[in-house]
């Protein structure tokens, strides 16, 4: 530890933090990175406040028109620093087996050598002449049993204000902490110190970047970007990649652990009046936000579909066997381009104001815009690297005015059908689970698992096109197990283990465990376009869903799992043929043999720990395929 550099240095520890391992801890890191000073963050609204400003001061944002936009900003980051850099995202186990290899891994004493001990460590200094923020967050409705807490050491004040939307963040966090609570400490750092004297940038980063996580100890380091889940650490790096460790760690304890997904949860009321929980996998830029506000279409009088979360899910067992959901974030980091009245109206609404926006384009008036936003775009904007930009110039060179994975931050309050429980600690029980990935052919519509293991096996093999939320996405499918392929912790071979343990477990404790889908909404026709409306139409699927739940809905067995009929939803309101239906729904032979060959592929890759059960699976369904017409 680098004792001299915090002589002179105050703490700023305010009287009301008892918690003494959290003041060493941020002592030693303030030492360690020569941070100028500490600000130990409150989550007041003045602190908020505060923070914009100094943020609009230093060129990082800009306000919009409080007329159109009521306390809104839009921030531009450096063109570099857009999106998750998953090839930079390390998981440091200290066996790279339980890793496993769909993760970056690296020895834990290497990669602390090279962040934080050795001579030339990136944290030593990297705060020099900038504020250490201390951050505490609840992940989930304070005091849960279900939540977890962290502390964020931080040097953007940027993210500080993002992790006030995105968490519980400030005191209530600490007084749930105590003097002794346990945390998972995440440090951020944007890698970019400032000499004496020298003039900050508008978006500091580096080229070098760093998101590492140590499972064992439960630590996440992250270092050189500025960026969403590179450094809001409450989101990707600690609910889904420690947070999956937590849920698998905590089996050896009680049994049966608890899970850590990339779901949205969402409420659906039937117009009896009966509610049902649904919670739904889908990769990055999926269309998890849409689903999680969906409107249902015309025809479906009296029926309701309210959001508990959009992106993350944490699920414990109760003692009655059921599963229990919360959403551990407080707002919503979601992808602006694509949303408009028509695709997410209950979004455009959340986002009238008190909303960040991050790399979308500024309008004349002071307002924004993505493409998608409206059918026609304004005449003129500035777009997000700062340049003029119009309709004529982007036909001409192709420049989008957002970035294609620009984004939103806004609190989970703002959205007009926030679940009436949705901050319940006790959570909402779970009674179905849907994985559904971006795939222009071969998977249909819908499909219900006939069992636990074969709703595994459908999500385990998801796969889906890649999109601008990942770094240099360019639409070839690639797998994503349970859409938790960058999110994953540990070794996923572990994870579909994990999933299949639970699920025996519960299944010993109730007779009903949460039934699982697969759906895909993306299947395009020979035209190269989409043949299924999605959206809100997606509702016509859930009420099938919901009618299976409750034992009124048919279907006809199919390759792998059950599926519905023409017959077997509702068309009321919407001209879909029985052909298109059949484009969406059907299952083509030499496609599946390709598929099964590719799911081979990905057996091959995790051999390691495979669990039996997913071969086996797949035998069965190559037996099914062989006996199809
Ligand atoms: C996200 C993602 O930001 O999945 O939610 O990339
Ligand atoms: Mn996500």
């Amino acid at each position: 530890m680098n004792r001299p550099a915090l002589e002179g240095l105050k703490l700023n520890t305010p009287a009301y933090v008892q918690h003494h391992r959290l003041v060493n801890w941020v002592a030693e890191v303030a030492a360690l990175t020569e941070a100028r000073d500490v600000v130990w963050c409150d989550g007041s609204q003045d602190e908020y406040d505060r923070l914009c400003a100094q943020l609009v001061a230093a060129g990082t944002m800009k306000k919009l028109n409080p007329e159109l936009r009521p306390n809104s900003f839009l921030a531009v980051s450096d063109p570099s620093d857009v999106a998750r850099v998953e090839d930079r995202t390390f998981i440091c186990s200290a066996q790279r087996e339980d890793a496993g290899p769909t993760n970056n891994w690296m020895a834990p004493a290497e990669m602390r050598a090279l962040l934080q001990t050795s001579e030339q460590a990136l944290f030593k200094g990297a705060m020099k002449g900038r504020t250490m923020y201390v951050v505490p967050f609840s992940m989930g409705p304070l005091g849960s049993h279900i939540s977890h807490i962290g502390v964020e050491l931080t040097d953007s004040p940027y993210v500080v204000i993002s992790m006030r939307t995105m968490t519980r963040m400030g005191r209530g966090a600490l007084d749930v902490l105590g003097e002794d609570g346990d945390f998972v400490p995440c440090v951020h750092t944007v890698g970019a110190p400032l000499a004496e004297g020298q003039q900050d940038v508008a978006w500091p980063c580096n080229k070098t970047k760093y998101i590492v996580h140590y499972p064992e100890t439960r630590e996440i380091w992250s270092y050189g970007s500025g960026y969403g889940g590179n450094a809001l650490l409450g989101k990707k790096c600690f609910a889904l990649r420690i947070a999956s460790n937590m849920g698998r760690q905590a089996a050896a304890v009680d049994g049966t652990g608890w899970l850590a997904e990339h779901m949205l949860i969402l409420g659906v009321t039937s117009p009896a009046g009966k509610k049902y929980h649904v919670a739904a996998a889908f990769p990055s830029a999926c269309g998890k936000t849409n689903f999680s506000m969906l409107v249902p279409p015309a025809g479906y009088a009296g029926w309701k579909v309210t959001t508990i979360g959009d992106d993350i899910a944490w699920i414990k067992p109760g003692a009655d066997g059921k599963l229990y959901a919360i959403n551990p974030e407080a707002g919503y980091f979601g992808v602006a381009p694509g949303t408009n009245d028509l695709t997410n109206p209950n979004c455009m609404a959340s986002l009238q104001r008190d909303t960040v926006f991050t790399n979308v384009a500024l309008t004349d008036d002071g307002d924004v815009w993505w493409e998608g936003m409206t059918d026609t775009p304004p005449a003129h904007l500035i777009d997000w690297q700062g340049k003029d930009w119009t309709p004529a110039i982007a036909k001409e060179t192709g420049a989008k005015a957002a970035h294609p994975n620009a984004r939103f931050t806004v609190a989970a309050t703002a959205n007009p059908v926030l679940d009436a429980e949705w901050d319940n600690p006790a959570g909402v029980p779970i009674d179905a689970f849907i994985f559904g990935g971006r795939r222009s052919t071969t998977v249909p519509l819908a499909t219900e698992a006939r069992t636990w293991a074969e709703g595994v096996y459908m999500a385990a093999t998801m796969g889906s096109e890649t999109t601008a939320a990942m770094a240099g996405g360019n639409g070839a499918v690639r797998r994503d197990p349970f859409a938790m392929l960058p999110f994953i912790g540990y070794n996923m071979a572990d994870y579909f283990q994990h999933w299949l343990n639970l699920g025996e477990q519960l299944g010993k404790k109730t007779p009903t465990l949460p039934r699982i889908y697969c759906v895909n909404w993306f299947r395009k026709g020979a035209d190269g376009k989409f043949v299924w409306p999605g959206y809100g139409e997606n509702m016509r699927v859930l009420e099938w869903i919901i009618g299976r739940l409750e034992g009124s809905a048919s279907g006809a067995d199919n390759v792998f799992g059950f599926s519905p009929r023409y017959e077997d939803l509702r068309w009321d309101g919407l001209a879909f043929s029985r052909a298109q239906f059949d484009s969406v729904i059907g299952i083509d032979k030499a496609a599946w043999q390709q598929e099964l060959a590719l799911h081979t592929d990905l057996f091959k890759t995790l051999e390691y720990h495979l669990p039996a059960a997913l071969p086996a699976t797949q035998q069965q369904i190559t037996q099914r395929l062989s006996a199809a017409a």
